[in-house]
């Protein structure tokens, strides 16, 4: 398979292009092809702007928008990397997400987030956070994201099998977050192929 890795975090050296980093060496050892956006290094913008809806009212894709969707199209399967933030995306991956997935490309309608017009892509999302897994539980907030991500977000866009990985206690020890590496490579290792949903279009 063809694997694009997304990665939203300003600090090359942060944990979470650690966590990018192992992720791809395990889908290349698994024999698949790697490419990553770096959505701060290649400065994407992810400002929704007059020009967004103006390229839209006149069936133009702008060009930044376009080269992503050109990097999801030769992709099979897709991984995004970003820290939790606020129990929600960072900016620019919400950014990302709200350009480049854009109604008529991947979806045309709300009311089935399984029917998406894309191709269906194995879908992973690698999710550093500081809290622990029973806090998250404990207050909602993990089903909260299953709910806007799993069931919401990323069946619109075709991701069949989804599988969201929150790696909890990303700010403890060494020994912690190695093992929290280990797990990123051997995600990347067994990446489930893309497969067709019931209702997809
Ligand atoms: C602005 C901001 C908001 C955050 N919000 C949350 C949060 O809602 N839940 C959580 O578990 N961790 C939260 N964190 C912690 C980060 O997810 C965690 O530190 C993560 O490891 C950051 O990625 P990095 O280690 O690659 O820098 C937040 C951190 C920042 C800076």
């Amino acid at each position: 398979m063809h694997v694009l890795t997304v990665l939203d975090h300003p600090d090359p050296g942060s944990f979470s292009a650690a966590v990018a980093q192992r992720f791809m060496d395990g889908a290349e050892a698994a024999g698949h092809s790697v490419e990553l956006a770096d959505l701060n290094a290649e400065g994407f913008d992810p400002r929704w702007s007059m020009a967004d809806i103006e390229a839209g009212n006149q069936a133009i894709i702008p060009a930044d928008v376009g080269k992503e969707q050109e990097r999801i199209a030769r992709a099979d399967a897709i991984c995004l990397v970003f820290p939790l933030f606020w129990w929600g995306m960072p900016a620019m991956t919400k950014g990302w997400v709200d350009r480049v997935w854009s109604w008529g490309w991947a979806y045309d309608q709300m009311d089935n987030p399984e029917g998406s017009l894309q191709r269906p892509r194995s879908g992973v999302l690698l999710i550093p956070a500081g809290a622990r897994s029973d806090e998250m539980k404990r207050s909602g907030y993990l089903s909260a994201l299953e709910a806007a991500w799993i069931k919401g977000t990323f069946g619109y866009f075709g991701f069949s099998p989804r599988r969201l990985e929150l790696l909890y206690g990303s700010t403890g020890s060494l020994k912690r977050r190695q093992s929290l590496l280990e797990k990123s490579y051997q995600v990347g290792r067994n990446l489930a192929a893309p497969r067709k949903t019931k209702g997809a279009s």
